[in-house]
């Protein structure tokens, strides 16, 4: 059996896709069932301000946009990605396994660790990222907090 590889694109996006990022931020929130309450135009600003500070991000291309990913380098000198996404109607296709092939061998510096958080009940990303060769390194633990 072949195993073919879908050909795509990438490049930096730059403040001009900050609305495009948002909206696919604002699916990514839903998606991963994050709790961030944030609006799409909550979400731009905020990703003007990452854009403007440290963090890079990157758009994955076919025809149009498929995926992003938005990264920066830590305090530790490791990749962080915060964000990771591959467009709903297009997964399970190998988009976002080609996506992170490109992320990590043309994108990152080839010695540098990369980090990244997943929600535990996230599963279709935990068996996503395990398919790639995570592994597990830290859990997060919260206590909730004390009714009224
Ligand atoms: C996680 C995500 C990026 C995967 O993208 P994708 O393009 O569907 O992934 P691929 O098709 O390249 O899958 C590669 C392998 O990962 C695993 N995988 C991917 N999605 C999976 C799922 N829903 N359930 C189980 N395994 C899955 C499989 O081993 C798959 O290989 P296979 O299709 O040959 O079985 C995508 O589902 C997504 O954007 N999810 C919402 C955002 C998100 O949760 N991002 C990560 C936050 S930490």
């Amino acid at each position: 059996m072949t195993i073919e590889v879908p050909t795509i694109r990438w490049r930096f996006a730059t403040a001009l896709d900050a609305t495009l990022l948002a909206e696919l931020n604002h699916q990514l929130i839903a998606d991963e069932g994050h709790r961030n309450p944030m609006s799409v135009e909550e979400l731009e600003q905020r990703t003007r301000r990452w854009l403007e500070a440290d963090y890079r991000a990157v758009l994955f291309h076919q025809h149009a946009a498929v995926a992003y990913a938005l990264f920066r380098e830590d305090d530790g000198g490791r990749i962080h990605l915060r964000h990771f996404f591959v467009l709903r109607q297009l997964r399970r296709r190998g988009l976002g396994r080609e996506a992170f092939r490109l992320l990590r061998t043309e994108v990152v510096p080839r010695d540098k660790r990369i980090v990244l958080e997943v929600l535990t009940a996230n599963t279709a990303a935990r068996a996503f990222w395990a398919a790639l060769g995570f592994q597990d390194y830290a859990v997060t633990l919260e206590l909730q907090p004390l009714g009224g």
